[in-house]
């Protein structure tokens, strides 16, 4: 195989979320969750990888390694402690890691809310309280102001669907973590009004930079008895929040694995009729949404290969996704935003990169207009219930006393990210 060339303007980079490296997030809704007895939190976030104060040695590190683009999110816990009160401290903080970024020559890639809430915002409901698209309008307009002109693209909220079904549908594992269906729409119809009223701002107050959603999807196979099934998770799960993104600049695509949904032929119109009937709702569509799988109980095949997460390891599908979200929306741009996977052997994460990449130079070549990707994850870092097990870093973080050394598979993403091309292996 020759070698894969990939644009000269290609966006290569690796991301982090605030609550999962910053440390100390204690005015956060999963601060509390994390310490609260019965969720499935396995251990506390603490210090995570104190990356709040060790920002400008990772992000030279970041440069180092090669990469050119830098995705990180924003904490609004610590902007807005209190409902109106922001804090300029906070704000000043994020201006110089923008700062810091771009003196590095990195694009920076912000993300306006990535699954954590303040502690007053998750009391009030949430994304399922009537306020929520103003108070997240006000909060994006003051962090979009205080970021300055650098920020050329903005994620607005990251995967709202882990949002809305993680805590109100199927335990993804969430705050609050409960499962009610009238809640779970509440919750549904306040992201997709919020992510508008984000893009809204973005293109108000910073024409030049580009705004758009992080969409959570999987590689899906399903049969003919799973397909009523299928669809409406794809619906509920992806389509609701795809058409909330109409005026968005470009998708973020969030992929990390397949999923089967294979069920017996009889079940295709029980699930039809078991649908179509209202007052069922709150008994069917937790057990509809709860589906990720035909075998066992699983979510992959009898003697798939798996990763740390029990995720079946499946580089392609990535590109499958992007395929699928450009099928919705053709002309749009597509940033990877995130893709990767835990494992504890590095080699895994070489060969997996390699893998998607080679799926993706294949959907560009069909026309996709794919403008970058960006690894999850920079850092070993906090995987939210699972704790400090799972490693989806390009970078080890030693947990007693915070040194940072770069995997093999991050030096290999750096020479691909600085020769702009996947050498070919032969
Ligand atoms: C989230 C990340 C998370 C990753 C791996 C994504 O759903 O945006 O925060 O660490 O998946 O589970």
């Amino acid at each position: 195989m020759p070698d894969l060339v990939f644009p000269a303007d290609f966006l290569w980079g690796a991301a982090t979320a605030a609550h999962q490296v910053e440390g100390g997030n204690d005015k956060s809704d999963w601060w509390d969750w994390e310490r609260q007895a019965g969720t499935p939190v396995a251990e506390p976030s603490d210090s995570a990888c104190e990356h709040y104060s060790r920002y400008p040695a990772d992000i030279a590190m970041l440069a180092a390694m090669g990469l050119n683009t830098y995705r990180f999110s924003v904490e609004w816990a610590r902007v807005e402690p209190s409902d109106g009160v922001f804090d300029q401290k906070e704000l000043d903080h994020y201006r110089a890691v923008v700062d810091c970024v771009k003196a590095s020559g990195l694009t920076p890639v912000v993300t306006l809310h990535h699954f954590t809430l303040p502690r007053w915002v998750a009391l009030e409901g949430g994304w399922t309280s009537k306020r929520m698209p103003d108070l997240f309008e006000r909060y994006c307009r003051r962090v979009v102001e205080a970021l300055g002109p650098g920020v050329p693209w903005y994620c607005t909220i990251n995967e709202p669907t882990a949002m809305a079904s993680g805590a109100y549908m199927c335990g993804w594992g969430q705050p609050p973590g409960v499962v009610d269906v009238r809640r779970w729409r509440q919750a549904i119809a306040g992201l997709v009004e919020s992510h508008k009223r984000a893009v809204a701002v973005v293109h108000e107050l910073r024409p030049g930079a580009k705004a758009g959603l992080a969409v959570f999807s999987v590689e899906r196979v399903f049969n003919a008895g799973a397909k009523p099934a299928e669809e409406y998770k794809q619906r509920m799960e992806e389509e609701v929040f795809l058409e909330g993104a109409v005026d968005d600049d470009f998708i973020g695509v969030q992929t990390y694995t397949r999923h089967y949904l294979l069920m017996p032929r009889i079940a295709a119109p029980l699930t039809r009729l078991a649908l179509a009937i209202r007052p069922l709702e709150g008994l069917v569509v937790p057990r509809v949404m709860g589906l990720k799988t035909g075998v066992n109980g699983t979510q992959v095949l009898a003697g798939g290969r798996l990763t740390q997460m029990g995720w079946e390891y499946r580089p392609e599908a990535l590109a499958a996704v992007l395929r699928r979200l450009a099928g919705y929306y053709p002309a749009k741009e597509f940033l990877v935003t995130e893709n990767g996977l835990a494992t504890l052997d590095d080699r895994e994460r070489v060969e997996f990169i390699g893998r998607a990449l080679t799926a993706l130079h294949a959907a560009m070549a069909d026309g996709i207009r794919l403008r970058g990707y960006v690894h999850w994850s920079l850092l070993d870092n906090f995987e939210w219930a699972h704790g400090y097990v799972p490693k989806f870093g390009l970078v080890a973080v030693d947990r007693e006393t915070q040194e940072r050394t770069v995997k093999p598979s991050g030096k290999f993403w750096g020479e691909i990210a600085k020769s702009g091309k996947l050498a070919s292996s032969e």
